[in-house]
């Protein structure tokens, strides 16, 4: 392809030698295949008793042991943090429509210095920004229970109870590693004294996804974000959970399958400037795979390939810029324009002289397809994963072939022009015996923390209901008896 406009360049040398700094981050099927079974070995080792002590990819239990049946019903609040923003929303569970309502919701932001100051600070802004909301919705009184998507790796004791293992996506507060953020949350409530929630539901985004895409598609059992981080979740059979008690059934895994690698074991496809990205992160050597799929890391992993581009007299005539030289400055969604169909070279003219480069139209098109393989090997990379999943599902309930849907969420997979596209072509070739449907959630995990919330009441309604009509069956039995 690049031939045809190098070719009053000595295309052919050219385009070998722009191949060899591609090559690393082009794998093959059987590659992806490889990486797809050490996912699915990283995997069982999370489950277990002993070896989750070390395991790299969590699998952590979450509580949720049921989807949407869609008689929940309801009003509630959710919070959603998981980025520099934060969601604050009220909600309405409506049974006969089968709907969630979104009645009000409010944006508020969280500045840099916040995401690596002290967590007290950041946990009194969250409940700040509650506050206004609930006064100015004149919700105040009215205590309703509040969905919490918190998005980032948290070992759940309970639904209500939820310690933060590590932070991810750029965030570094002290003070809350090793914590329980319900707690760290209901304190900050509490100075302020203000106002009151309800009964807390804590959870993953992934989770909050499955579950708002579970109440119109009963057979999601799958989440996934690709979005500033990558994750995914899915309905594991109790009997493999081992470290939660109790055979029968599911409960939902949060796979934190960012965290893949972390021990050493996708070196073989780090590239060099893979490398280079976590060295600079805020948490070298955590969370590699997400590191080489996610939208906080994409666009630098493009900068850092085209400087080298740029250094080797490849690119913008051996010039860089000083904004092409500044870390983060070649955002993730400065991708999407370059890849899309409509491209145009204005977009990318106003992009590329954003940046300050001087270029041609031959350096729009390598900046082109080095955004395109970038993306693409994200891509494949999360279709290995997914594979993963569904093989396992499959395998778990012994079944030839499984239907199942995927909810999925993500500013990467909602904004890139052909992501979901690749993804699910790579996907049929490495789990062909699942039939796979993706459902993109338009609501948002924030709506799926309430779902949480609500399919929690529905299960604890439907328990009370169990214990009234067996006291029913006692009392009929005394009477039996007594006649
Ligand atoms: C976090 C996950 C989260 C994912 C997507 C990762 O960095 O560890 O908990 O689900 O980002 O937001």
């Amino acid at each position: 392809m690049l031939t045809s406009f190098r070719s009053n360049l000595e295309t052919r040398k050219y385009s070998k030698a722009l191949q060899g700094y591609l090559e690393p981050f082009q794998l093959s099927l059987e590659k992806l295949q490889e990486v797809s079974h050490r996912l699915r070995r990283d995997m069982t080792r999370g489950l277990g008793k002993h070896s989750h002590h070390n395991a790299p990819v969590k699998m952590l239990p979450t509580f949720v042991r049921a989807t949407p049946d869609g008689t929940e019903k309801g009003d509630f609040l959710a919070l959603d943090l998981g980025g520099t923003h934060f969601r604050v929303l009220h909600v309405r569970v409506v049974e006969e429509e089968q709907k969630v309502l979104k009645m009000d919701s409010q944006i508020c932001t969280i500045p840099t210095d916040m995401m690596l100051g002290p967590g007290q600070q950041l946990f009194d802004h969250i409940a700040a920004c509650l506050g206004d909301f609930i006064s100015s919705r004149n919700l105040k009184g009215q205590t309703l229970p509040l969905g919490f998507t918190f998005s980032f790796p948290c070992e759940q004791k309970e639904i209500d109870k939820s310690i933060l293992i590590r932070w991810t996506k750029g965030f570094k507060c002290s003070g809350v590693e090793g914590e329980d953020v319900v707690k760290l949350l209901k304190e900050a409530i509490q100075r302020r004294g203000d106002y009151e929630i309800g009964t807390v539901a804590m959870v993953n985004d992934t989770v909050g996804t499955m579950m708002s895409c579970g109440y119109r598609d009963q057979s999601c059992e799958i989440g996934m974000i690709i979005g500033t981080g990558t994750n995914a979740c899915y309905m594991e059979e109790m009997k493999n959970v081992k470290r939660v008690e109790g055979e029968d059934g599911r409960m939902c895994i949060n796979t934190e399958w960012g965290g893949f690698g972390d021990d050493g074991s996708l070196k073989d496809i780090q590239t060099t400037f893979d490398v280079m990205v976590d060295e600079a992160s805020v948490n070298p050597g955590v969370h590699i795979f997400e590191k080489m799929i996610s939208g906080m890391y994409l666009g630098e992993i493009v900068r850092l390939l085209l400087v080298k581009l740029t250094e080797d007299k490849f690119l913008f005539s051996g010039q860089a810029s000083e904004t092409l030289l500044m870390p983060g400055s070649f955002e993730t969604n400065v991708i999407y324009p370059f890849i899309s169909a409509e491209h145009s070279l204005e977009n990318v003219e106003h992009i590329l002289t954003k940046l300050g480069l001087k270029w041609d139209e031959v350096d729009a098109r390598v900046v082109r397809v080095c955004c395109d393989t970038i993306s693409s090997r994200s891509a494949r990379l999360c279709a290995a994963a997914l594979a993963a999943i569904t093989n396992r599902i499959r395998n778990n309930r012994k079944l030839g072939h499984l239907k199942t849907t995927v909810g999925v969420d993500g500013t990467v997979y909602k904004k890139h022009p052909n992501f979901g596209e690749e993804l699910q072509a790579t996907v049929r070739l490495l789990a062909p015996a699942c039939h796979i449907t993706f459902m993109v959630s338009e609501d948002g995990s924030g709506k799926g923390a309430a779902m949480v919330t609500a399919v929690a009441q529905r299960l604890a309604r439907q328990s009370r209901l169990l214990e009234d009509s067996e006291g029913e069956d006692e009392e009929e039995e005394e009477e039996d008896e007594n006649n």
